[in-house]
C-alpha cells in the first residue's frame, strides 16, 4: 500500500516538474502564427469554458432579447466594432482575423450545439468582460453598458440567419457606433469611411498592399 502511495506521488512530481521543464525551455509557442498542441489548446478551451460558464450562473437574460428595436440598436455597433474580427454575412476574411490566434469565431455562421440560454448568457458574459490572451476586450472596461451588451448579444443571435442585404439593411436603419457609455469620448460617429483612410499597403481593396 505504502509503495502504490509513493509511486503515484512520484508519478505526480515527474509530471510537474516535466510540465515546468517544458515551460521554462519555452517549448510553449507563444507566437501568434504557431498553434498550440492538441493538449495545450484543449487544456486551455477547458479551463476557458468552465470560467466562463461559472461566471455567467449569475446573468438574468432580459425578456426582450428579440425584440427587433435592441436588434436594430446592436447592428450598427456590431460593424463598428466587432466585424473586423468576427465578420459579418458575406463579407471577405479580414486582415486582422487572420493573423489572431486563437482566430475569432465567424459569428456571422451558425455556431453548433448549443442551448440559446447558455449560449445567450455566455456571449454576454464574453461581450462584458473579454477574453484573457485572446485579443477579445472586455467592452465594460472601455464603458459599455449591460443594456448595449444586451443589443449586441440579441444582434448576434440572428446574425447567422442574415442575408449580406439583411445586414446592410439593419446597419444603415441603426444609430451607428452609439452605445451607452460614449459620452466624453469624442467621436460620436455614425457609419465609418473606410474609404477615407489614409493608410495604403499591397493587397487589399482600398490601402492595396
Ligand atoms: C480584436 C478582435 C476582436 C474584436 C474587435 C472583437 N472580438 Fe469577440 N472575440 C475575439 C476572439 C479572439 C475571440 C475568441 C476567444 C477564444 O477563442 O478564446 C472572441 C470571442 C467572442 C465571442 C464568443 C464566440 C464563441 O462562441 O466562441 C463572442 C460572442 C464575441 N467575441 C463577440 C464580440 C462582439 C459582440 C464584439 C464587438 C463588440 C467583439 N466580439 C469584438 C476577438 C475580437
Amino acid at each position: 500500500m505504502k509503495r502504490i502511495l509513493l509511486g503515484a506521488l512520484g508519478a505526480v512530481v515527474l509530471a510537474a516538474v516535466s510540465a515546468m521543464a517544458a515551460v521554462s525551455l519555452g517549448l510553449i509557442p507563444f507566437s501568434a502564427d504557431e498553434p498550440h498542441s492538441e493538449a495545450v489548446r484543449s487544456l486551455i478551451v477547458f479551463a476557458r469554458e468552465r470560467s466562463i460558464a461559472m461566471a455567467a450562473v449569475g446573468v438574468t437574460i432580459p425578456d426582450d432579447l428579440a425584440s427587433p428595436e435592441r436588434i436594430r440598436r446592436g447592428a450598427g455597433n456590431y460593424e463598428a466594432m466587432c466585424a473586423g474580427c468576427h465578420l459579418s454575412p458575406g463579407a471577405a476574411d479580414t486582415e486582422i482575423r487572420k493573423g489572431l490566434y486563437p482566430q475569432p469565431t465567424n459569428l456571422s455562421t451558425k455556431a453548433e450545439g448549443q442551448a440559446v440560454e447558455a449560449a445567450d448568457a455566455r456571449r454576454f458574459q464574453i461581450v462584458k468582460h473579454g477574453v484573457k490572451g485572446s485579443g477579445m476586450p472586455a467592452w465594460s472596461k472601455g464603458g459599455m453598458d449591460d443594456g448595449a451588451i444586451w443589443d449586441l448579444v440579441a444582434f448576434v443571435r440572428v446574425l447567422p440567419d442574415t442575408s449580406p442585404a439583411g445586414y446592410r439593411a439593419l446597419v444603415e436603419v441603426s444609430d451607428g457606433h452609439s452605445h451607452a457609455g460614449m459620452e466624453g469620448m469624442g467621436h460620436e460617429h455614425g457609419q465609418h469611411d473606410h474609404g477615407a483612410h489614409p493608410h495604403a499597403h499591397a493587397g487589399h481593396d482600398h490601402h492595396g498592399h
